[in-house]
């Protein structure tokens, strides 16, 4: 589904979709032992198995519960989404930056001076507006799957809340807050950051919405209060970027005060955020970018211009660092891509709309935000800002553009692209560390009503016996053996991925089993205590595929400390890997694992290649021997 066909505009009620089936008990657990089985010793595998035979049996705990699950189907659009909601996001106490926000990065762009880069932003602020305008008119056109199980209509939510969330912290757990209810009679207003001060720009006056020439005038104007020393505030900002936990924390005492109240509201309401960022002094490389999207630098570059909780930041960097922050809970990256490339194409592609903007309004200057400190929120700014430049330091990132080749060579050669860059991804690991272990790769259900993503466990049987052939230092593998098994590897992956997308992957499953034993108050099964299910659940690797068609790139963090983030965009000939580890972590580093997924797939092209030779040599060999020549020559 990743690169999304454009068919004729539908209202987004004329379509109803699916609803995501629960898949059969016993194929839950057949398939969860096949995935452990390899990943797991010996020992304790068995005493795995035999913890899911007895939930698995008749009568067992787990009919019990796929009963309950089967009926949940039934009252619900959706019966794992909430559940899958708090479990991936809202649960979680990391801080957003790094640990869940992805980030779209785009190609470094050339402003000549500070006015041009308000000019770019004002353009993609108009760019914004025209996408929400398309999207408040329900006039978005539907997206159809592309690549594997082709051309059936997805769910469009997601995308009813990119300009309408906002994720709350809370002590215990986060609350995702959506405004479906687009006739809201509030001015509709964006939230600017500038040297770590929040302005107001309304975006609407006298109910009509600013043009460009106008939005570039609020800017300035926000540019030049920022920069009155004066009046500035503490950079309030860099408390979102904190443990939920801690920020939830913080947000109880900054509430205590009106003032505070209210700019937290004037935040919380906003479509987006725009975040005017001070150049960093660092060499716009792709690495580089991609960190300071990720985190804004710490403390002392932008990582205070910024606030975690709203779903979209788009941020204009001086020097031309720009990109897109997105709080993942509402959506996921390929609706993120939908959104950042319209915005693109409308800065590339519309004439500037300055020249024509007759009527320039004379319009009341952007409010800034005001913020009531007191000795208690001091030091949660600076103990804050100290665990921000932790994550900073620790942040291990390769930015890799692959060049031999892309999506077409793998093509060629009858694979899946994904499955290959997949078994690619495995072989690099296995190459660093000499195992394989719980991947994750996301993939798409949005076949289904509510639909957002499942788990392909990537890391195969199948997968792990190609690597081992591959790297045997005793070369006792056969190029033809090889080759078979990086078609068994390459099958397997497929096979899982169609049943992802079909809604019969296991995580799903196995997470709203768990739950429904939790909503019966029941002791937790012994099958979610085991060893082998909380290993499972750390994904060491997780990857994703977010494809671009536009010239930029998405990357995030790892998910465990242990991990790597390995995010791709497959292009026609080359391949761009976002490569991401800590530095605090040994096991691990970015550089290593890229250059052994380098080597793996050069090994895996040329392996393709020298089996295409033989088959051809054959090929002609036989026709030479088994064919009469037809000429007396
Ligand atoms: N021989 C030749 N071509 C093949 C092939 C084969 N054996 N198998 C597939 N292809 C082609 C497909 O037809 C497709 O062609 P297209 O580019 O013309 O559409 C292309 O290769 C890509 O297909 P494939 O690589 O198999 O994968 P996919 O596009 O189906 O993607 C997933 C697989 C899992 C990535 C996708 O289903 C998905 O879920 N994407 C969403 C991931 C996501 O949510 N990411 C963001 C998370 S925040």
């Amino acid at each position: 589904m990743p690169i999304l066909k454009k068919e004729m505009s539908r209202d987004r009620d004329s379509q109803v979709l699916p609803k995501v089936p629960v898949p059969p008990l016993k194929q839950t657990l057949d398939t969860y032992l096949k995935c452990v089985q390899h990943l797991t010793n010996e020992e304790q595998f068995k005493k795995t198995k035999a913890i899911v035979e007895k939930f698995g049996a008749p009568g067992g705990v787990g009919e019990v519960l796929q009963k309950k699950l089967l009926q949940r189907r039934e009252k619900t659009a959706n019966w794992v989404s909430d559940y899958w909601l708090e479990d991936m996001y809202l649960n979680n106490r990391l801080a957003l930056p790094v640990n869940s926000s992805p980030v779209m990065v785009f190609p470094k762009q050339t402003f000549r001076d500070h006015k041009d880069a308000l000019r770019f932003a004002a353009r993609l602020i108009r760019g914004v507006l025209d996408y929400k305008a398309l999207i408040d008119a329900r006039a978005l056109p539907v997206d159809f799957a592309r690549g594997q199980l082709a051309g059936t209509p997805l769910c469009m939510e997601q995308y009813y809340r990119l300009f309408t969330s906002y994720r709350y912290p809370g002590l215990k757990t986060d609350t995702l807050k959506v405004h479906m209810n687009g006739a809201s009679s509030e001015p509709e207003h964006i939230i600017v950051a500038c040297k770590n001060q929040f302005f107001v720009l309304d975006v609407v006056a006298n109910s009509k919405q600013l043009n460009e020439t106008e939005i570039l005038s609020q800017l300035e104007k926000i540019m030049k209060m920022a920069g009155n020393a004066e009046e500035r505030l503490p950079p309030f900002g860099i408390l979102t970027s904190d443990g939920r936990t801690e920020w939830a924390q913080a947000r109880e005492a900054l509430t205590k005060d009106q003032t505070n109240r209210d700019s937290l509201a004037l935040i919380e309401s906003c479509l987006c955020v725009v975040c005017l960022d001070e150049p960093s002094g660092l060499e716009p490389r792709d690495t580089t970018r991609a960190l300071l999207m990720l985190h804004g630098g710490g403390r002392e570059k932008n990582g205070a211009n910024r606030w975690y909780d709203k779903s979209l930041q788009f941020v204009v960097g001086l020097d031309g660092v720009c990109g897109v922050v997105c709080e993942h809970s509402p959506f996921e990256g390929i609706v993120l891509v939908q959104c950042s490339e319209f915005v693109m194409k409308y800065i590339t592609g519309s004439p500037c709309k300055m020249a024509g903007a007759t009527s320039v309004r004379e319009l009341p200057a952007p409010r800034r935000l005001l913020w009531k400190c007191n000795p208690h929120l001091h030091g949660l700014l600076a103990v804050s800002g100290d665990r921000l430049q932790r994550l900073v330091n620790n942040l291990d990132m390769d930015v890799f553009k692959f060049k031999v080749y892309g999506k077409e060579f793998i093509k060629s050669q009858k694979m899946s692209p994904d499955a290959f860059i997949q078994v690619a991804l495995q072989l690099g690991f296995y190459k660093c560390s000499g195992r394989l272990v719980s991947t994750y790769e996301s993939a798409s259900i949005r076949r289904f009503q509510e639909g957002r993503v499942d788990n392909i466990r990537s890391a195969t049987p199948e997968a792990l016996a190609f690597v081992k052939s591959m790297t045997d230092e005793r070369a006792t593998f056969a190029d033809s053996e090889k080759l078979k098994r990086l078609r068994d590897a390459i099958n397997a992956q497929t096979n899982y991925t169609i049943a992802a997308i079909t809604g019969m992957a296991i995580d799903n499953h196995l997470l709203g089993l768990l739950r429904t034993a939790k909503e019966l108050n029941m002791e937790k099964p012994e099958i979610f205590c085991d060893e082998t299910y909380v290993a499972s659940n750390q994904f060491i690797l997780s990857t994703s595929q977010v494809p671009t068609t536009v010239e930029m790139f998405c990357c995030y963090g790892p998910v465990v400390p242990n991990g790597y983030g390995a995010c791709y965009n497959p292009q026609s000939d080359h391949i761009i890997f976002c490569v991401s580890s800590f530095w605090e972590n040994t096991e691990t580093s970015s550089a290593v694992f890229v250059k052994a997924l380098n080597e793996g797939l050069l090994e895996i092209r040329d392996l393709c290649n020298r089996s295409s030779a033989a088959a051809t040599k054959l090929a002609e060999g036989s026709q030479g021997t088994g064919q009469p020549h037809k000429s007396g020559k």
